[in-house]
């Protein structure tokens, strides 16, 4: 079993500051709006089983790093989905379905989001048609299954699926639900963006400590943009925003660096299977390209250590479930410390509030297994 010394030679593969950042509220409003904001809370915090989900902390961590706090926004609890993405897409079919039982709503997903569409219409008494590539694994599948939505493979990655998706969509009449927002299609993803801010809402009433820092994962962009207007929004000071990727799908880090989106090729997938995005969605990328602070990308490494760390009670009194997704924030941010020019850089010291998203539990459980048995070695 690994100690917490273990982590001392962790590090950064890249770290970019973002020479066009300019987080000005009114802007990051006006991509997604307060109105939105508000409703996506009223709405969702009226759900049966609505709870906040925990902020923990992350003690154990925050004394070897010299900071004054680390909190985890703990997703895994988020309505028994295991995810953050519960918030999204359940939120977006109820907005668009508008009452109506009689539409059928459909979707491409790499796992997450497709379960909180399923469970989104499974709640409204919808039917639901879920598409998905052949990479994406049988217990996924399965959990979506379980809300009652059809699944349909399909051959190759991602965009076939979303293709695949798209054409049957329209022959059929079903309403598409995506998370992935473009130019010509722009308000079912600010829908699931605005649910994801509810998670700064809760934050805000978490805790009476100004965070300074906050570590935000990205595949396409949804969550951290989702969660830049919730600080837009409710938070008092602005923290520094970084964005985090797997090194192998830095999209974000890319479209920052030449200030124009960037689509990148992918060579390898990430084990970060959610975050392996090779483009930023529209919107996201209006708000990141000068909301953001710094970008950073992290290997696959030492993502199965720090699950098994979670769970090992490394970081924290509290053993914690998170999955692949919920690793990089935390390797980043040790990365960061562990080198005293970007510690310095990104300002982080005996004062700073850092707050990282757990946005994943054993959402593949299978997966799961496989990381605890492998971070244990
Ligand atoms: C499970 C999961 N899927 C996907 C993502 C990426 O979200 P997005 O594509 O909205 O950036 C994350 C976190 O970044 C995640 O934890």
């Amino acid at each position: 079993m690994r100690s917490l010394g273990s982590i001392n030679n962790w590090s950064l593969t890249k770290l970019l500051k973002n020479n066009y950042y300019n987080f000005k509220r009114k802007n990051i409003l006006r991509f997604i709006p307060s109105s939105i904001l508000l409703n996506a809370f009223k709405t969702i915090s009226s759900w049966k089983n609505y709870k906040a989900t925990p902020l923990l902390k992350l003690d154990k961590l925050k004394k070897k790093l010299k900071v004054n706090n680390v909190f985890y926004k703990d997703e895994s609890k988020r309505f028994h989905l295991k995810s953050f993405k519960a918030l999204g897409g359940a939120y977006a079919v109820e907005k668009i379905s508008k009452g109506k039982k009689n539409i059928i709503i459909s979707s491409a997903t790499a796992g997450n989001h497709g379960r909180s569409v399923a469970w989104g219409a499974k709640r409204l008494g919808l039917k639901c048609k879920i598409f998905v590539s052949q990479y994406v694994s049988d217990s996924r599948v399965q959990e979506i299954k379980k809300y009652g939505a059809d699944v349909t493979r399909v051959k190759g990655d991602y965009e076939n699926s979303l293709r695949e998706c798209i054409r049957l969509s329209k022959k059929n009449n079903w309403k598409i639900v995506q998370d992935v927002s473009t130019k010509n299609y722009k308000l079912i993803p600010l829908l699931t963006m605005a649910g994801y801010s509810i998670m700064i809402k809760e934050i805000s009433k978490q805790t009476n400590q100004y965070i300074t820092h906050i570590f935000l994962q990205a595949g396409v962009g949804g969550m951290a943009a989702g969660v830049v207007a919730g600080v837009a929004k409710y938070f008092k000071r602005i923290p520094k925003i970084i964005i985090v990727e797997p090194d192998r799908a830095d999209c974000v880090l890319q479209s920052v660096k030449g200030n124009k989106l960037k689509k990148i090729k992918i060579k390898k997938e990430s084990i970060m299977g959610g975050m392996s995005c090779n483009e930023m969605s529209f919107i996201p990328w209006q708000v990141l390209r000068r909301a953001s602070n710094f970008c950073v990308s992290v290997s696959d490494k030492n993502v199965a250590s720090t699950a098994a760390m979670l769970k090992d009670k490394k970081f924290s009194k509290k053993s914690i479930v998170g999955g692949e997704c919920s690793t990089p924030g935390i390797i980043s941010l040790i990365g960061v410390c562990n080198n005293f020019k970007t510690k310095n850089l990104i300002e982080l010291n005996e004062k700073s509030n850092v707050l990282l998203i757990g946005c994943e539990g054993n959402a593949d459980v299978k997966l799961y297994k496989q990381l605890l048995s492998k971070g244990r070695k």
